[in-house]
């Protein structure tokens, strides 16, 4: 077993470096330009011999050396400057994530894919059909990473530790992200019980807000994402069956067709193993089914309807 990440730009290196922690297995880091994840694979090494981890990572811009991987992290591609939303990227990540999904379905056509290029949920589309993969075999990293910023103001705000916190959000990785409140607790809880309307106003709009404040101060979103990326691996490498919110194909589930959008489901050895369906009162109907609706259109835009 193998996991090779595609592209070695700061999520991918603290993919690496978070997959190497964990000691999941060895990873391929590879990427376009020259240097780079060979560069980033020797102070990974670094970092993983002094912790005594027997996990090693190589770097490569050869497609050829990912042959017959198990895992493969697509995260190639550009990112967001400050002032820009996720969909601004999409007609060149539509291109990357084109081309490197013909090179995953030539030298890794048994892999499980986990997307990360944004805007992720239309990307999670592309990568799935122009790999023609089965929908189990392709999930989108994003409601994880969502998830991991509302746990930390839940915590913030409530002056309790994080390890209490059980959430959930779903959605559009995007402008219509939709972070749970209902489906949310402390130690089991329901987080209604402790939190003011105004609190919880304050709580969605941060983790709504919070990834473009981290690119206007220090340009990208790193080590958050590069650990969301690992706890996904972690799930299908060791088979946990936990329950994640990943960008899956939508086959009717959630009332919506032919897309892909964050919902939660069990993630283990054969990838997205089922999808779960919550009941959603109007409100987040609303929210949700506008997420629908955006990233449909993005994906009519780009002609892969
Ligand atoms: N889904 C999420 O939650 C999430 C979180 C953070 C970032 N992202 C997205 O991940 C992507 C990467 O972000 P980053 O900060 O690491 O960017 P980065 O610029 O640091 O790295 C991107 C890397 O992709 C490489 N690349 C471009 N085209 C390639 C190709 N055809 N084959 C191989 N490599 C190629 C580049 O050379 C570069 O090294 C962006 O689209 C960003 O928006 C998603």
């Amino acid at each position: 077993m193998t996991i090779t990440i595609i592209g070695s730009g700061k999520v991918g290196a603290s993919a690496a470096l978070n997959c190497g922690l964990r000691e999941l297995d060895d990873v391929l880091l590879l990427d376009i330009v020259q240097g780079l994840p060979q560069g980033e694979a020797m102070d990974i090494n670094h970092h993983l011999s002094e912790r005594g981890i027997d996990c090693y990572v190589q770097g490569s811009n050869d497609y050829h050396d990912m042959q017959g991987s198990d895992i493969v992290v697509l995260v190639a591609g550009i990112g967001r400057r400050p002032g820009m939303t996720r969909m601004d990227l999409l007609k060149t990540n539509t291109g990357i994530v084109g081309e490197v999904a013909q090179q995953i379905r030539q030298y890794a056509n048994e892999c499980i894919l986990i997307v990360v290029t944004n805007p992720l949920d239309p990307m999670t589309f592309v990568a799935l059909k122009q790999t023609g993969f089965r929908r189990n075999m392709v999930m989108g990293m994003g409601g994880l990473l969502d998830l991991s910023r509302f746990k930390s103001f839940i915590s913030e705000v409530l002056e309790v530790s994080r390890t209490s916190i059980n959430a959930m959000v779903i959605g559009e990785h995007g402008e219509n992200m939709l972070p749970l409140i209902r489906f949310s607790s402390v130690a089991g809880i329901p987080l209604q019980e402790f939190l003011s309307d105004g609190q919880s106003g304050e709580i969605l709009e941060k983790t709504k807000n919070v990834a473009a404040q981290v690119i206007s101060t220090k340009g990208a979103t790193t080590h958050a994402p590069g650990n969301a990326i690992a706890t996904i691996a972690e799930a299908i490498i060791r088979d946990k069956k936990s329950v994640i919110p990943v960008s899956a194909f939508l086959d009717g589930e959630y009332g919506a067709h032919n897309m892909c959008i964050g919902v939660p489901a069990v993630i283990g050895s054969n990838g997205l193993d089922r999808i779960i369906e919550l009941r959603l009162n109007d409100y987040e109907k609303k929210i949700f089914d506008k997420g629908v609706i955006d990233v449909k259109e993005a994906i009519e835009s780009i002609g892969l309807n």
